[in-house]
């Protein structure tokens, strides 16, 4: 069976965009593939994070993936840190991967922002702990948002690289599996900027936890035009706002766009967002809810996380022996 990895930073603020982007794809994809999904704890700390919150919000994304339906025992669910072989790897691959690069990498950028100066190492070398995360598996495929495809490039870059490098077939080309009807959630506030964990409004997304009463205000807020829906999808061009509403409502649905134009082909936002509000109530709010539950018995949690650790240590400890072997590296 092929073998799927796919990571969630443990940063806080888990939102709808994580979930129709990336989580609930991942839940598709068990019965198909061998399934990894890691809370990437090592890539959050390329930017400050607080202990005790990176505890929480570690297990937070196990929650998530656990409440969304990922299986336990037939997938592996566990924390990047606790497996050796990430960091192992990252470090071979930082003597593959250019400068050049991680140069063009625009989530560098946009996070190290005006002040390069003083971005993290970490941070720039984010793409190359990427690439050891998927390929110390060999994982073939990688669900993941839209705004993950660059880092994926570079990951098939630094396998490409390896692989010539040495003479060796190591390391697959991994493909991106990006599907869905919002495999990029827009800000609720801004149709322009991407709905995300750090973004300073918490009105610019709904998360996890946010209730019927959240969920509704913030929908009410989301900013619109002040045209009625139109009845095909390319009258949905030049309004983001519209376009990113509509995207939403078609991926909880399970329908496409133009299936939810069909309906609602006419309407004013004033009926078209109590009617997002239902489904989104209906759709995410359980799996919110779930999490929540899970969240209050971080025993269970744990139990999984460390069951998922040994099994994922298990896959990955054959992958890194070849490897050093290959590179050159005595045996210990
Ligand atoms: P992150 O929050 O950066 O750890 O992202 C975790 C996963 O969610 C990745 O697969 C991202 O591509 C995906 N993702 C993050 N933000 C969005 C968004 N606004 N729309 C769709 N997918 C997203
Ligand atoms: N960079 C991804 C993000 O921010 C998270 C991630 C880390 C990841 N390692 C991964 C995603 C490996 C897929 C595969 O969304």
């Amino acid at each position: 069976m092929p073998r799927i990895f796919s990571g969630v930073q443990p940063t806080g603020n888990l939102h709808l965009g994580n979930y129709l982007g990336a989580i609930r794809n991942f839940v598709r994809l068990q019965d198909d593939y061998e399934c990894i999904y890691c809370a990437v704890d090592m890539h959050a700390i390329t930017v400050w994070q607080d202990p005790a919150n990176l505890r929480s919000n570690t297990r937070e994304v196990a929650a998530a993936y656990l409440a969304a339906g990922v299986d336990p025992k037939a997938s592996i669910i566990f924390a990047q840190s606790t497996v050796p072989a990430h960091a192992e790897l990252a470090w071979i691959f930082n003597c593959i991967a250019r400068l050049g690069w991680l140069n063009r990498m625009t989530q560098f950028k946009e996070k190290a922002g005006k002040n390069r100066e003083n971005a993290s190492l970490g941070l720039y070398a984010y793409p190359s702990l990427m690439a050891a995360d998927i390929l110390a598996y060999k994982a073939t495929h990688v669900p993941v948002g839209e705004d993950q495809k660059q880092h994926l490039e570079l990951t098939r870059d630094i396998a490409q690289k390896f692989n010539n490098d040495y003479g060796t077939e190591t390391f697959p080309i991994v493909e991106p599996l990006i599907f869905g009807e919002a495999t990029r959630v827009m800000s609720l506030r801004d149709g322009a900027k991407k709905m995300s964990k750090s973004d300073p409004s918490d009105y610019s997304r709904i998360t996890f936890t946010d209730d019927r009463d959240m969920i509704a205000k913030k929908l009410r807020k989301a900013r619109t035009d002040a045209d009625p829906l139109p009845a095909e999808e390319k009258g949905l061009e030049g309004r983001p706002e519209a376009a990113n509403l509509v995207g939403i409502y078609a991926a909880l649905a399970d329908i496409t766009k133009q299936q939810v134009l069909d309906k609602y082909a006419g309407s004013q936002f004033s009926v078209f967002k109590p009617a997002l509000t239902d489904l989104a109530v209906e759709t995410f709010g359980p799996v919110g809810e779930e999490m929540k539950r899970l969240m209050g018995d971080p025993a269970h949690v744990d139990a999984i996380l460390k069951d998922g650790a040994e099994r994922a240590i298990a896959l990955a400890e054959p992958v890194l022996k070849e490897v050093k072997e290959v590179v050159g590296f005595l045996a210990p």
